[in-house]
């Protein structure tokens, strides 16, 4: 780990801590994926063990997050239990002026939008090398498709504007999702239109999820040099 590791790390860390303030008791809250909802997982395990919190369940956006948030003893709920969340927690890829995201880095896209859109409240907590004046300039867009005929989505992909790389796995293989799906990492540089390009994404049948989330941040969170920000 380099130094601009450790300070990022910090700063992760200063940002999800801060959104765990906004948590009550009695609330179910959405667990994002990633190392900065990590952080948040953890800041609220602590304060469920300290008693500083009580009666709150939580809803994982992933595997990874469920085994993190059980093994620091956070009670765990489903959406089919609790299908409207109070208030979730996540972090992001990519962060454009109106708060519309590039999230999915950590290949949790469709669960994490899943969660996005049954809460009432989403905060997301980013490190502030990720905002960005444009989505796109800096992350490419996650599409997660359906292993079935994947080289076509990619061919579709391409047809849009994108370069298209397949996710990998460290073992070299390609990455799978929770849901057993491929992900293309697509890079459309600077984007325009989201709103179109999401649309014309959503229109594909073996797509099963996109990296842009849209009109889904209902806070940010921001933590950098200059201190920790909070915008809704
Ligand atoms: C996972 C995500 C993550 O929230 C995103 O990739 C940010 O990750 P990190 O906090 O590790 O930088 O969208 O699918």
């Amino acid at each position: 780990m380099t130094s601009d590791d450790t300070v990022s790390a910090s700063f992760k860390r200063a940002a999800a801590e801060r959104a765990v303030d906004f948590i009550q008791p009695g609330m179910v809250v959405g667990l994002g994926t990633g190392s900065t909802a990590a952080h948040a997982v953890r800041r609220l395990g602590a304060l469920l063990a300290a008693g500083t919190l009580k009666d709150v369940v939580g809803v994982p956006t992933s595997r990874a997050t469920e085994a993190l948030a059980a093994s620091l003893g956070v009670p765990l709920t489903t959406l089919d239990v609790h299908p409207v969340v109070d208030l979730t927690i996540d972090g992001a890829d990519e962060v454009a002026p109106d708060l519309s995201l590039i999230k999915g880095g950590g290949g949790a896209l469709l669960r994490e939008k899943v969660v996005a859109q049954a809460s009432r409240r989403e905060i997301i907590v980013v490190d502030a090398p990720k905002l960005s004046p444009r989505l796109g300039t800096k992350w490419p867009v996650p599409v997660e498709v359906l292993p079935f005929g994947w080289r076509s989505q990619a061919l579709f992909l391409e047809s849009l504007g994108a370069r298209v790389v397949v996710r990998l796995a460290l073992d070299g293989a390609p990455y799978h999702t929770d849901q057993g799906n491929v992900v293309l990492d697509c890079d459309f540089g600077p984007i325009n239109d989201p709103a179109g390009l999401a649309a014309k994404l959503e229109s594909r049948a073996g797509v099963m999820a996109h990296g842009l989330f849209l009109n889904l941040a209902t806070d940010l969170v921001v933590a950098g040099p200059e201190g920790i920000t909070h915008r809704v």
